[in-house]
């Protein structure tokens, strides 16, 4: 696919790079890539917002260089507005911020959507649907965290699923375009879960890259 397409007419899967190895990387984003996989998923950690670092733009742009795929940056940082535009430099094509974070998140959204890439908004796990009630119909995503964010490999917190009922519901019913992306301890029993209950695009990390076959780790995650 190419980064113009609608996100929410076919289930995607974005490979988290959190789980991949870092030395061999151009090689395991083109496996992936070759695999199956709809995006590219880059989680950036501040070691504020969530207690982990992890990498910023330049890696962006470094990924941008040895792939075509889309790229969906996850911003797990306070203040993401200071960076939005170095995100867009570096070649994202979807840009998620926290609504823990955005004081003005209206405004975020629109500086992300002004610069022509994709704005998603991200929830934590304890974080309830009407926070987002009154943006929905302007942005692009939902990402909902199946885990408390920080790490890969935790395990998938089952309240989501009623949470991402709740969401596709509320987004049926207004037909706003809004894809649901749901993120952390996704695997073949917890992704299929996700994709019955109304979700678009499955973010998968340890399951993918500790599987030994990416193409049949992420046809898996396809099938339900
Ligand atoms: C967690 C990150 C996730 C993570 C998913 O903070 O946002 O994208 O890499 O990893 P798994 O699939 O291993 O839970
Ligand atoms: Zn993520």
């Amino acid at each position: 696919m190419t980064s113009n397409d609608d996100v929410s007419l076919k289930v995607m899967i974005a490979p988290s790079i959190l789980s991949a190895d870092f030395s061999q990387l151009a090689d395991e984003i083109d496996k992936i890539d070759k695999a199956g996989a709809d995006l590219i998923h880059l989680d950036v950690m501040d070691g504020h917002f969530v207690p982990n670092i992890t990498f910023g733009p330049g890696l962006v742009e470094t990924v941008r260089k040895i792939t075509n795929l889309p790229l969906d940056v996850h911003l797990m940082i306070t203040n993401p507005e200071l960076y939005i535009p170095r995100f867009v430099e570096a070649g994202a094509d979807y840009i998620t911020v926290h609504v823990e974070v955005c004081t003005h998140l209206h405004r975020n959204i629109y500086a992300i959507k002004n610069l022509g890439v994709k704005a998603g908004v991200s929830l934590n796990p304890h974080t309830p649907i009407f926070m987002v009630n009154e943006i929905l119909e302007d942005i692009d995503l939902l990402l909902l965290m199946s885990v408390n964010p920080g790490f890969g490999g935790q395990k998938f917190i089952q309240r989501t699923l009623e949470k991402i009922r709740l969401a596709k519901n509320i987004i049926k019913n207004h037909n706003y375009k809004c894809a649901i992306e749901v993120d952390g301890g996704i695997n073949d029993v917890t992704g299929p879960k996700c994709l019955k209950a109304g979700a678009d695009i499955l973010v998968a990390g340890d399951y993918i890259f500790r599987s030994g076959d990416y193409a049949k780790a992420i046809k898996s995650l396809k099938t339900f």
